[in-house]
């Protein structure tokens, strides 16, 4: 229970790797405010399984592309639970096709979501985390912002973009005790890889050295060290989860 008397925020965290997230961080202690862009049954469902775990956990719908309401959920987490200790920026969404025939509507949806909406998140609670003197913020990146990837050039500028903020965004608050690291998970199970094609899951799989695609719950986990005490001392890193593709 290293996270007793902690509370996170997850964003997205209604199903896939924002479940996994809040469920890993609740078995640590923590409480849970989780937001979710639609399926308000799971957003829910997550949020009890929290409580089953012993904390105090809510779901609140909330676009994270919307700085209007990305305040409102801050100011809802600390009205009910009086501080806000981590921050975990999951909330994600493809709009995949070539450049060459990629709609405006797609390029700017995926920026808003994956990158205006990490931002959002993480200016709303800066000054709080500033307050405290102490903050944890993780935000997803992805394999894809590090190396690129063939039909999703504005899923890997977003991604890309996600680490340079929080490189940034961790020089800025490295004083206040407030540490910001990114996670890059590679290629895990969840609605969002379900879409893939078969060929394309082939041609990934066999670029993974461990030789299986990743499960959400390896992703939690790393996210949970990050947020945790052990990972005081580091900050503006991003770590790979993805079985050894991006070496
Ligand atoms: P998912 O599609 O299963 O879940 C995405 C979650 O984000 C959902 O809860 C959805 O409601 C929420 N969401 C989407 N748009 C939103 C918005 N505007 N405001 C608030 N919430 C919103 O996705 P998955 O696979 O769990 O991915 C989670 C994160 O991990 C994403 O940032 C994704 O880019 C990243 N990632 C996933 C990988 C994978 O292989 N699944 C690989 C690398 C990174």
């Amino acid at each position: 229970m290293s996270l007793k008397g902690k509370v996170a925020v997850v964003t997205g965290g209604s199903r896939g790797i924002g479940r996994a997230v809040c469920l890993e961080l609740a078995r640590q202690g923590a409480d849970i405010v989780l937001c979710y862009a639609g399926s308000e049954d799971a957003a829910q469902e997550t949020a009890q399984a929290c409580e089953a775990l012993g904390v105090r956990a809510m779901a609140r719908v909330c676009n994270v592309a919307d700085s209007v309401q990305v305040k409102a959920l801050m100011d809802e987490a600390m009205a009910a639970f009086g501080r806000i200790d981590i921050l975990v920026n999951n909330a994600g969404i493809t709009r995949d096709g070539l450049a060459m025939t990629m709609k405006d509507e797609a390029f700017d949806a995926v920026i808003d979501t994956n990158l205006r909406g990490t931002f959002l998140c993480m200016r709303a609670v800066s000054r709080i985390m500033m307050r405290q003197k102490y903050g944890r913020i993780i935000n997803l990146s992805s394999v894809v912002g590090l190396h690129g990837n063939a039909g999703q050039v504005n899923y890997a500028a977003s991604k890309a973009g996600v680490i340079g903020m929080t490189k940034s965004m961790a020089k800025e608050l490295a004083t206040r005790g407030v540490t910001v690291n990114a996670v890059a998970p590679g290629f895990i199970e969840t609605d969002m890889t379900a879409a893939m094609a078969d060929a394309a899951k082939a041609a990934t799989l066999s670029a993974i050295p461990m030789g299986r695609l990743g499960a959400a719950e390896d992703v939690a986990r790393a996210v949970a060290f990050l947020a945790g005490d052990e990972a005081a001392y580091i900050t503006g890193q991003v770590l790979a989860v993805d079985g050894g593709m991006s070496m």
